[in-house]
This record gives C-alpha cells, sequence and structure tokens, in this order.
C-alpha cells in the first residue's frame, strides 16, 4: 500500500485509520491485509455475513485482541501499549453480548465504573451516571442489578456504560439488537442528537440492519475477513453487482425504486418515500 496515501488520509483527520490488518484466533485468519479510513464526524454502519470478522475487527480496534500484522491509528494515535489507554479513553465499544460488558453489582456501579476507569471525581460521578441512564431509559433500574435485567434492559445499560464517558469515537456491535422496534428508534435517535450537539462524535455501528445502515453516512462491507466495499449507502445498495456477489439485503426504499423503475417510473437517487407517495398517487 502507497504510504503517502496514508500520510495524507491522516492528515485529514480520520477518527481511525486501519493498515494492513491480519489477524488470526489460531492458524486461521481471520482478518486478512484489512486497510480502510474512516473520517472523524462520520456514521459508520459495518456490515457483513455471521462469521465475516466484524466483532473480531471492533475488538482491534481499541487492543482488545493484538493483530498478527498491521497498524491501528485512532485519531492521530498509533495504537500500542503506550497509547492503548489514552486511546481507550476516547473510544469505547459497546459489545454484541452485553453479560460480557457488566463489572458492577448495580446497574448505578457499573455506570460508575466506566468513570472510575477515567479518573472522574467522585463527586462528579452521581450526575453524569443519572443523566446517562437517563437517556437510556433506565434511570429507575440504577439500584437493579444488572444479570437480572431483559435483554433490550442490558443493552440499554451497556450503551448508558458507554456513554457515560462522552466518547469521542462509539462503537456499537449489533448494541440495539435486543430492542424493542420503539426502544431501537429512541436510541438510534439519541445517538444523532449526540452527533448533531458534538459534530466530531464518530460513530462505528456494527448491524445486519440495513435500514440504520441506509440513515448511515458511510457503509463498510466486510467478507470473509477482508472489506468487500466501502461508499454512500445510495452507492453501496443500488450496486447490483455488488448486492448479488455479498448475497446483500437492500433498503425498503431502493426495492421500492427498483420495483417502480421497471413499471416505467421516473425514479431519481433524490426521492424520498414522500416524493414517490406523491408520484404514486399522481399515476392514478
Ligand atoms: N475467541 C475466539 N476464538 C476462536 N475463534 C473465534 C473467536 N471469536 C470468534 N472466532 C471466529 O472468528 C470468526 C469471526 O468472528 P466474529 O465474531 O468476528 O464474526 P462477526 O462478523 O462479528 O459475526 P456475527 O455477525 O455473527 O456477530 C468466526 O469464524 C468465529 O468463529
Ligand atoms: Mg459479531
Amino acid at each position: 500500500m502507497n504510504k503517502s496515501k496514508y500520510k495524507c488520509i491522516i492528515n485529514c483527520m480520520n477518527a481511525l485509520t486501519v493498515k494492513n490488518l491480519s489477524f488470526g484466533y489460531n492458524e486461521e485468519i481471520i482478518l486478512d491485509d484489512v486497510s480502510f479510513a474512516i473520517k472523524e464526524g462520520t456514521y459508520v454502519s459495518l456490515l457483513g455475513h455471521n462469521g465475516s470478522g466484524k466483532s473480531t475487527l471492533a475488538k482491534l480496534f481499541i487492543g482488545l485482541l493484538p493483530a498478527n500484522s498491521g497498524q491501528i491509528f485512532v485519531s492521530d494515535l498509533e495504537l500500542n501499549k503506550d497509547n492503548v489507554t489514552k486511546i481507550r479513553n476516547n473510544a469505547t465499544i459497546v459489545f454484541q453480548n452485553p453479560d460480557n460488558q457488566f463489572i458492577g453489582v448495580t446497574v448505578e456501579d457499573d455506570i460508575a465504573f466506566s468513570l472510575e476507569n477515567r479518573n472522574v471525581p467522585r463527586k462528579e460521578m452521581r450526575a453524569l451516571i443519572i443523566e446517562s441512564a437517563r437517556k437510556v431509559g433506565m434511570e429507575s433500574f440504577l439500584t437493579k442489578e444488572p444479570a437480572y435485567l431483559s435483554g433490550g434492559q442490558k443493552q440499554r445499560v451497556a450503551i448508558a456504560d458507554a456513554l457515560v464517558i462522552n466518547p469521542q469515537i462509539l462503537i456499537l456491535d449489533e448494541a440495539t439488537s435486543m430492542l424493542d422496534p420503539k426502544g431501537k428508534k429512541e436510541i438510534l435517535d439519541l445517538i444523532r442528537e449526540m452527533k448533531k450537539e458534538n459534530p466530531s462524535l464518530t460513530v462505528i455501528s456494527i448491524t445486519h440492519d440495513v435500514e440504520e445502515a441506509y440513515l448511515s453516512d458511510e457503509v463498510i462491507i466486510l467478507d470473509k475477513g477482508k472489506i468487500a466495499a466501502q461508499g454512500k449507502p445510495d452507492d453501496i445498495f443500488t450496486d447490483k453487482e455488488l448486492v448479488s456477489k455479498y448475497e446483500l439485503a437492500v433498503p425498503f426504499i431502493i426495492s421500492l425504486k427498483d420495483k417502480l423503475i421497471s413499471l416505467g417510473m421516473d425514479v431519481s437517487k433524490e426521492d424520498t418515500l414522500e416524493s414517490l407517495g406523491e408520484k404514486i398517487c399522481q399515476l392514478k
């Protein structure tokens, strides 16, 4: 890979830069010479079939697994033994299975642990804990034991654990998969709201939900440990070759546009569900 190209990418304020990263748990290669960059302030969806290496990649991002080869830069810091704590103070991950994340005896202790790790003064903690629990609708569960919460409630607490440190990079590994549709929408709205308040917040959401991915700034497709594609959702999901080769599910609006085009309707990239509705009404 051309080194000068990466230098430019780093100087252009990337939140994350991955260079020639390879990793295997044993002999088997799970990530194979992966390179890509994510600009600061972007909401990226990372898609890929089960076992394609998404969670593994996320763990490598913050040094929870050691790479076999390659480099990772978080902002302008290279991930290594000296920088890993600093990086984890700015980049946080909500795991696919929240049970693996809980440390505290109560929800409050658990959220507090995120802050203790980051040396937040004790007298400032309580207000921050209540605020983050409130954001995810768990303020009345602060004295409960995380192990005895429902799957969706656990995910909410895991998200509060992450939000309380006000990260610059938020990595969500299927973090809303157990939430009911209303709860999922609330959390995604909350994250969009946080991005509005802090435009440099970068979100990397590992998801199987193509409707969520469609609303992202960018989509990355991981296939068998390699980057298959990276681009704007509209470009990725309308690329028929890509969709067929990687057996991608397609967002509803793209399928609808395809259908309408096949019926002879004049449809453009800019059309929204509302404008398509109006066009359909005018046909009658
Ligand atoms: N701790 C581990 N030890 C050995 N192999 C593992 C371990 N964790 C994951 N793997 C293997 O690595 C591969 C990638 O797993 P990973 O969890 O990264 O996939 P994923 O893309 O996140 O999948 P999913 O969509 O199911 O969450 C899989 O083949 C999996 O079996
Ligand atoms: Mg996974």
